[in-house]
């Protein structure tokens, strides 16, 4: 099958340099879910284009990227692409790694449990797993299924409520758009503890380009969240 961003690089860079403060609110949670990663062994699953990591000290990330397009890209602004392919499949080396994250990726995963056993088995002990993203029971993630279901975002139900430049259609069709509480109890079920959230997007969807928001603790209110564990 077809990796799904195939195709897609341009559009995906090309929206948030269109929706720069919505971009710029997300690369707050990105940095503040982070922390200091100096001297770390950092792997980014579904690292795509390499455009948040572009933003930082991205010196010696690692890279898992099913779209050759989005890869290549990402190896041209100098992460490290050590396999093109789905996480589920990748063969990591065991307890190597001190951060584990998934900027945007466990959207587009259908087993979460299979991928997140992936990435525990290859962080250290004690490691932090992140994972941040759209949660399905967001505006945003309404919205994005309303539209994978209407397959269109030009229809009456969102006449007048819609954001200026909607994320690319094909990318919202191709989200599995799970919750946080979803994701938060496959982490619990593999055992990771010392869970932490934080949260951006607060505004509806229709607002959240005209400022940038700083990211703040939870998970309950934000269209971007960050959920933060430790192996
Ligand atoms: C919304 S994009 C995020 C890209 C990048 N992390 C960023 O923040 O700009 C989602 C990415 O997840 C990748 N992806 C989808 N399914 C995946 C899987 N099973 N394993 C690893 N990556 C996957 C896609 O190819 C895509 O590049």
């Amino acid at each position: 099958m077809k990796p799904k961003f195939d195709g897609y690089a341009a559009q995906y860079d090309a929206w948030f340099m269109e929706n720069d403060n919505l971009f710029q609110s997300e690369l707050r949670l990105f940095q503040r879910a982070l922390g200091d990663i100096s001297g770390q062994r950092v792997l980014s699953v579904g690292c795509g284009s390499g455009l948040f990591e572009s933003m930082i000290d991205h010196s010696g990330i690692e890279g898992i990227e099913p779209s050759r397009d989005m890869g290549a890209i990402a190896q041209k602004r100098g992460v490290n692409v050590i396999a093109f392919g789905a996480i589920e499949d990748a063969d990591l080396e065991e307890n190597a790694y001190d951060v584990i994250y998934l900027n945007g990726s466990s959207s587009y995963m259908d087993d979460l449990h299979k991928a997140f056993a992936v990435c525990k088995k290859a962080l250290k002990p004690g490691g932090r797993f992140i994972s941040l993203d759209v949660p399905k029971e967001s505006a945003f993630g309404f919205m994005y299924l309303l539209a994978k279901n209407l397959g269109t975002f030009d229809h009456p139900y969102l006449n007048g409520v819609m954001p200026q430049l909607p994320y690319p259609l094909e990318l919202c069709s191709a989200g599995v758009w799970h919750s946080t509480e979803e994701k938060i109890n496959v982490l619990k079920d593999l055992g990771f503890h010392n869970f932490d959230y934080c949260q951006t997007l607060l505004k509806n969807p229709m607002y959240t380009n005209e400022d940038v928001e700083d990211a703040v603790p939870g998970y309950q209110s934000g269209g971007y969240v960050a959920i933060i564990a430790r192996k």
